[in-house]
């Protein structure tokens, strides 16, 4: 019985097998209470942790993934845990169970975002994961189904929810990295590793899905240039502020002369553009295409409701059997990567000798005061992320756009 004939013939209900039960996956329990007209319910869920205090009736839960993935009852496997290879054994088991599978988990995505391509092949079993990308907003399914010609050349966007919200606190002055992180880890903002989140590795894996389904490139996550926002200083938000800039940590992907470029790097935009004005846990995709120019995309990227909305969204595909045709890969396009594009920044540190490494192409302000010197210049992705400033804790670097 597969699931097309399963739903769409007989009209029988949806019945998932869950794995993990926490911010999302409880928000999703929640959601699909709320939508009756789906027909989908929670079957059993596969938690790890035995001594957590539950919220629903013990006998829902199971701590053996075997009896989930080896019950052919169950048609849909949600797949919501941290573990990224744990969550690939499961994922894998169950498309090769003959099971439909939605997913969250961006970094399994990314880091095996080719073995998961070969399953998918192999097995013919749906795999979606809206959820993976910007929370509630849908962009995986519109890169795939309204770009799927080759229009389409930048995506720039916002799609970490926690540094979003520090960077707003930071920017409106209001106190401390610190006191903001800890607030978006009590709304559920936050990875359980928060390092992810303020280091920019969440923001990467969400690029690589971006740019393969973007553009038909699949990279590897350590190939994306990346800094996060752990040195930001309310130093830097006024000199922003002073040139009309707000800060943001945006990740973009850029098609030129048939190569794709991608960083996820704090980001000076200018106060009229639309990314300044997202706030706190919300995303925004800007993407830009020949002929239509630039379009956005803005909505909750983090917290248990707006993340299961899109989880709920894939459950609902399958109804039809949607499944993702990787597009952009399967025209065979195959774009160069490469981070050779210039790219203009501002450097700040207390040490000059780290800012005199910076490999600059040109300067165009270079201000030294007691409270911190910096320079705004341009010079070239590839040789700034070797250099040794990029690297370091003493200094912060945003690009300038
Ligand atoms: N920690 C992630 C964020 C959760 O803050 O965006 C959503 O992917």
């Amino acid at each position: 019985m597969t699931l097309a004939n399963n739903t769409s013939t007989d009209g029988t209900a949806l019945r998932i097998g869950l794995f993990g039960f926490g911010c999302v996956g409880q928000g999703l329990y929640d959601v699909l209470r709320r939508t009756p007209g789906l027909r989908a319910q929670v079957a059993r869920i596969c938690v790890k942790d035995r001594s957590k205090p539950r919220t629903l009736p013990l006998g829902m839960f199971t701590y053996d993934r075997g009896e989930i993935l080896g019950d052919d009852t169950i048609n849909v496997v949600v797949e919501l845990i941290d573990d990224a290879n744990a969550a690939f054994d499961i994922v894998s088991s169950a498309l090769r169970a003959g099971k439909a599978v939605v997913s969250a988990n961006k970094r399994m995505i990314a880091e095996r975002f080719d073995d998961l391509l070969a399953i998918q092949n192999e097995t013919g079993s749906p795999f979606l994961y809206e959820a993976s990308v910007c929370g509630s907003i849908p962009i995986i399914r519109n890169l795939e189904e309204y770009y799927d010609n080759d229009l389409l050349d930048g995506l720039e966007g916002i799609v970490n929810g926690t540094t979003n919200f520090i960077l707003t606190r930071v920017s409106d002055g209001e106190g401390a990295y610190e006191g903001a992180l800890a607030s978006a880890q009590r709304l559920g903002f936050a990875e359980s590793d928060p390092t992810l989140d303020v280091e920019g590795y969440d923001a990467v894996f969400k690029t690589v899905i971006l740019a393969a389904h973007g553009f038909g490139v699949v990279v590897k996550p350590g190939n994306i240039v990346r800094r996060g926002i752990t040195t930001v200083s309310s130093f830097d938000a006024a000199v922003a502020k002073r040139h009309g800039y707000t800060i943001k940590l945006v990740s973009s992907a850029r098609l030129a002369d048939g190569e794709v470029s991608a960083s996820v790097l704090p980001t000076f935009v200018r106060d009229e553009s639309p990314l300044a004005s997202v706030r706190d846990e919300y995303n925004a995709v800007s993407l830009h295409a020949a002929f239509s120019d630039a379009q956005l995309m803005v909505g909750k990227g983090a917290g248990g409701h707006p993340t299961a909305s899109a989880v709920l969204s894939d459950i609902a595909a399958l109804r039809y059997a949607y499944r993702y045709e990787y597009k952009k890969i399967a025209q065979g396009l195959r774009p160069r990567f490469s981070q050779r594009v210039p790219i203009k920044i501002y450097a700040r540190s207390s040490r000059r000798d780290l800012l005199e490494q910076i490999p600059w192409s040109t300067i165009e302000i270079e201000h030294r005061s007691p409270d911190g010197s910096y320079v705004i210049g341009t010079t070239v992705l590839d040789e700034l992320s070797a250099s040794e400033a990029f690297r370091s804790d003493e200094t912060f670097i945003a690009k300038v756009v």
